[in-house]
């Protein structure tokens, strides 16, 4: 994919450089290359906008502190964006084309119900599904599109499960670029495919799955005019960082001891573990936080290595495998993540190396009775982000997380991003099959432990509060 790399320029004008992530390689670029894997290797790129000790971490700290979260009636994006709040973390000079539709800030909730349903004393909730379009992808977006403008791109493009898409769809609106869109026909939600289409992209429905398109999308960014858009892209981890940032200002600085994100491609979990370790860098916090990924169990590619993982692999990161063995079929009904060949696992896998977390898998059945529970805590979420409460709840009775311990689970998706799946957990019909075999016979619904089903009542006053008393 790479179109034609140079060799980093020290004058360049931006902040930084784009490092090759072998470090038996370490080739670095300038910033406004237009590359989304190493030249010289082929390997994923990240980027080091020059955190390093020298820097003041406590300057830095009380500057965020000084600057409001949302200034009302300002317009500037350091005012009003939670991914330009921190700029001086990324990538980007200061008067540089900010594109910004007021994501981030996104709330922090208590959980009491789930906690409990986790074996937890407590557990906290970061909601990304509060950005603009609904999920944890708009802080990524900023960056990448704000990249894209100043690269002289002019049509963004991505393969999606549905979430990239509507986001892009909506930040490349912004930035006056045209989007073009790769999805899977037929295996997105409906309401994400509404947004694309209302945000004015050009949709591209293949036949086959999120991989198929991810490998086309790669093929289209040799195009000198194209701008690739997923989370290979290191902008995009940039943007996605500042979420760590936001959890720790909201924490008030004390550190949790997990964070749980769901699976998918990994853009999310490297860009989480990128942020903390930015922020041990810069010494405003201690240690890590232990970052788990939880993944469905029918795509679950990354789980699978690190069961495998000898003793030397389950390191701090220093021997990580070669290779990842894709799942060549990938099946959840928590369509976000339905990926078998994960683009950014090699990051992920060493930042969650690196933090002493885990990797793990969870059921349908798990995932959804969880998104119901989410739900009755008020919150609500899209299926792939209820991955993270199934996956606590497992890792607390394994002991490997605590009763006492202080959990914060990220949530990527809002609750109406996919109602379809909802009203099919609470009316019974919600059925999977996890392999073809199984898909030929008849499919046995997941039940579901959370269930509430609507009920007819007749319309008159003695049926409906007969009703209420039947429910109490
Ligand atoms: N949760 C939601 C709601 C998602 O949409 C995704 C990914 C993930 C979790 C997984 O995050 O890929 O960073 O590991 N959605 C992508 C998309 C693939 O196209 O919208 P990841």
């Amino acid at each position: 994919m790479p179109g034609s790399p140079a060799p980093a320029d020290k004058s360049t004008a931006q902040p930084g450089v784009q490092r090759c992530i072998n470090s038996s390689c370490g080739a670095t670029f300038g910033l406004r290359e237009r590359i989304y894997v190493c030249a010289r290797c082929g390997e994923t790129l990240e980027i080091d906008c020059g955190v390093n000790a020298r820097v003041d971490g406590r300057a830095l700290r009380d500057q965020w502190a000084s600057r409001p979260a949302r200034r009302a009636g300002s317009k500037a994006p350091r005012e009003t964006s939670g991914v330009w709040r921190y700029l001086e973390l990324l990538p980007f000079e200061p008067d540089a084309p900010f594109i910004t539709l007021f994501e981030g800030n996104t709330p922090l909730f208590d959980a009491p119900r789930s906690a409990e349903y986790c074996g937890l004393r407590a557990l906290r909730l970061k909601h990304q599904g509060y950005n603009p379009t609904g999920s944890f992808k708009d802080t990524g977006m900023a960056a990448a599109m704000t990249q894209a403008v100043i690269s002289g791109a002019r049509t963004a493009v991505c393969a999606s499960t549905g979430n990239t898409a509507a986001s892009l769809a909506a930040y490349a609106a912004r930035a006056g670029l045209r989007a073009a869109i790769l999805l899977p026909r037929g295996q997105v939600s409906s309401s994400k495919l509404a947004q694309s289409l209302d945000y004015g992209a050009l949709v591209l429905e293949i036949e086959g799955n999120f991989d198929a398109c991810m490998r086309l999308v790669q093929q289209i960014g040799d195009e000198p005019s194209v701008y690739v858009a997923n989370s290979i892209n290191p902008f995009r981890v940039e943007g996605q960082k500042t979420v760590a940032f936001e959890i720790m200002e909201q924490c008030n600085w004390c550190l949790p001891d997990h964070i749980v994100v769901p699976g998918g491609n990994m853009g999310n979990s490297t860009a989480l573990g990128k942020g903390f370790q930015e922020l041990l860098v810069l010494g405003l916090i201690d240690c890590l936080p232990k970052l788990s990924v939880i993944q469905a169990e029918g795509a679950a590619p990354l789980a699978r290595l690190f069961a495998n993982l000898d003793g030397k692999g389950r390191g701090r990161g220093e021997h990580l495998p070669e290779k990842l063995d894709p799942v060549e079929n990938p099946q959840t009904l928590a369509s976000a993540i339905k990926i078998g060949a994960p683009i950014s696992w090699k990051k992920s896998l060493s930042t969650v190396l690196r933090s002493g977390g885990q990797v793990i898998s969870v059921s349908e059945h798990e995932i959804a009775d969880a998104k119901a529970m989410i739900g009755r805590d008020s919150i609500g979420c899209e299926p792939a982000s209820a991955t993270t409460v199934a996956g606590v709840r497992k890792l607390v009775a394994a002991g490997q997380i605590h009763r006492d311990d202080g959990v914060i689970a990220v949530l990527t998706g809002h609750a109406l991003k996919d109602p379809d799946y909802m009203i099919r957990y609470h009316d019974g019909t919600l059925s999977f099959a996890l392999d073809a075999k199984e898909a030929s016979g008849p499919l046995r619904p997941l039940g579901g432990a959370f269930r509430n089903a609507p009920r007819r009542v007749a319309a008159n006053k003695a049926d409906i509060l007969s009703s209420l008393e039947r429910r109490q």
